[in-house]
């Protein structure tokens, strides 16, 4: 009885890797059609991936919005607090995965509030790897676009002094709302402070820390960020 239990499981195996090998055949013969019919499975998959990480996280917490035609390629990460909200404008487009984007990302796109947080995200924006943390209020004006790896934060989350407070001292005292422009370009692996304002269409370089009030049709650039030209 047994003997036959292992036999019949032999054969589905057998059958299975032929499969897998007709599979390989094919693609071989019709080369080009079919890795481009692969590639384009992927995209979606990552896209339905994504759509479904979005809709999951709505029915997780009730504070959590997404506006119309938000699209996603990969998973996102979102954790919030019960008093804080996190909404995102319509035709948002986010790449939060590495294979979707044509600059390495470090992680998925991730979206966290503490305590009283606030997140805004105005339609048409373009999100990359991004990390987003409040506990006071981020908002990200309609158009802009945050290139990959942006990490974007309210608050120092931990007291400076004394030490020993540090873990748990919140220092909600210190935190200051951010406030990005509308079509601002924020270039990779940017650092965006507590108590930023940056103003419509300006430009914030590559690798950039930033803290600090900025006009509007600026290009601002390194650490600490100041003002290096006007936009083009
Ligand atoms: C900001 C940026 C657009 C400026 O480009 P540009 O208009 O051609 O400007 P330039 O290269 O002539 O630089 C102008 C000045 O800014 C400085 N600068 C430019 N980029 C800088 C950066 N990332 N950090 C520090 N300084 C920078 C230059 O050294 C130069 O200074 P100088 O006038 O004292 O010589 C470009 O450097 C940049 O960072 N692009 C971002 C790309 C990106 O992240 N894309 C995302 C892909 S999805």
């Amino acid at each position: 009885m047994l003997f036959g239990l292992d036999d019949f499981r032999y054969t589905r195996e057998r059958k299975m890797i032929k499969k897998i090998r007709r599979f390989f055949e094919l693609v071989q013969k019709r080369q080009l059609w079919s890795l481009l019919y692969m590639r384009i499975c992927l995209y979606k998959l990552r896209e339905i991936r994504g759509h479904f990480s979005l809709l999951f996280h709505k029915l997780l917490y009730h504070n959590f919005s997404v506006g119309k035609n938000v699209r996603c390629w990969g998973k996102i990460i979102v954790g919030m607090s019960e008093d804080s909200f996190i909404t995102l404008g319509n035709n948002i487009r986010m790449a939060s995965d590495n294979k979707r984007s044509g600059i390495a990302l470090f992680s998925h796109c991730k979206f966290r509030t503490f305590a009283n947080g606030k997140i805004v995200i105005g339609n048409n924006a373009e999100l990359s790897g991004v990390s987003i943390t409040s506990r006071k209020k981020i908002v990200i004006g309609d158009g802009a676009m945050l290139g990959p790896n942006t990490i974007i934060v309210d608050s120092d989350f931990h007291k400076f002094w004394p030490p020993e407070e540090r873990a748990l001292g919140a220092g909600f005292e210190e935190d200051r709302e951010v406030i990005i422009g509308k079509q601002v370009y924020v270039g990779m692996n940017s650092i965006i402070l507590k108590g930023v304002n940056i103003g419509n269409h300006s430009i914030v370089a590559a690798g950039s820390v930033v803290s600090g009030v900025f006009p509007a049709d600026v290009v601002i650039a390194g650490n600490p960020a100041r003002v290096v030209g006007k936009r083009p």
